[in-house]
């Protein structure tokens, strides 16, 4: 019986996942910036699953709520920092007001919760699951902050894995495409400013176009997760759904391509050997 903590169980992926880990017999620390939004969803799993709020944008809040799992159960063994949003807007459309708070959930947020969980799973071991995206992945136009503050995550993930290890913690970057939670409905903002001169990267369409459409099905994505965390050697990025295995695959290529081809001129870099 596993001890989990989620950030981000309103909707979506994090109220799957804690629906999903409750109902096999799991303790969940389920939590939202709003508890009322999930003390329903607790309530038939008495003693199994609790309640907690949860800002990921308040540190102290992050360390309270890890003080209640420890509290409630004695322990944490997976940490899954889910909560985010995304933004969209060109680069030059945006301005800090507005990208600057998205960096505050998806990067700072998830961070402090780290943080506050790591002494505790330091101690017994466990899986910390970091929800990036595929945008994560690969960076594409009329979605850059979205992209930098995923990327942030990754790269702070590969560190964390490695700082870690020695302590039987292992790390996940989950990578999902589009799956149909409410994402691209409440969960996404857009650059008040729209420059016509950006329409040709303009996501501002997409998101019209494919919320509620998503070809990805959350349930099947948190089995993946589940899969993942209990494997004996979890992957350390796990790209979700087809979209996402694409855009792995053409940025894997994409690399190879530049470092082959500049291969001979960007080596030859060290300093003339006496
Ligand atoms: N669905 C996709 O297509 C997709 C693709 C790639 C990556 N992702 C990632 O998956 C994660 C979950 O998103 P989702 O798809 O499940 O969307 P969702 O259904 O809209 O859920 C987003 C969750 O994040 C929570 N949240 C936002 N700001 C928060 C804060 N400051 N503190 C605590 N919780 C906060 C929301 O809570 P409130 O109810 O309080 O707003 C909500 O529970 C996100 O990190 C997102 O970037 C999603």
């Amino acid at each position: 019986m596993k001890t989990w903590l989620i950030t981000g169980c309103s909707s979506g992926f994090g109220r799957r996942l804690a629906l999903a880990a409750a109902r096999r017999g799991d303790r969940v620390v389920a939590t939202a910036r709003t508890v009322e939004a999930i003390r329903e969803m607790a309530l038939p799993f008495e003693g199994r699953m609790i309640a907690v709020p949860l800002d990921v944008t308040d540190s102290a809040s992050a360390r309270a709520a890890v003080e209640r799992a420890v509290e409630a159960f004695g322990t944490l063994d997976i940490l899954v920092n889910n909560a985010g949003y995304g933004f969209f807007g060109a680069i030059e459309e945006a301005s800090p007001e507005e990208y600057r708070p998205m960096f505050e959930v998806n990067v700072f947020g998830l961070v402090e919760t780290i943080r506050a969980a790591l002494p505790v799973l330091r101690r017994g071991g466990g899986t910390i699951v970091n929800m990036s995206s595929s945008a994560g992945i690969a960076g594409h136009g009329g979605g850059g902050y979205y992209n930098a503050a995923k990327f942030a995550v990754e790269g702070l993930s590969e560190a964390l894995a490695d700082e870690v290890r020695p302590f039987g913690v292992r790390v996940v970057i989950v990578e999902p495409g589009p799956f149909r939670t409410e994402f691209l409905g409440r969960s996404i903002a857009m650059a008040a400013q729209e420059m016509p001169e950006y329409a040709a990267s303009s996501r501002r369409r997409y998101r019209e176009t494919n919320d509620g459409h998503q070809a990805g099905d959350p349930d099947k994505a948190v089995t993946v997760i589940l899969r993942a965390v209990d494997a004996d050697e979890p992957p350390l990025h796990l790209p979700l759904g087809p979209v996402a295995h694409g855009i792995a695959e053409r940025k894997l290529a994409a690399f190879r391509k530049d470092i082959d081809t500049w291969r001979d001129v960007s080596i030859n870099t060290d300093f003339d050997r006496p």
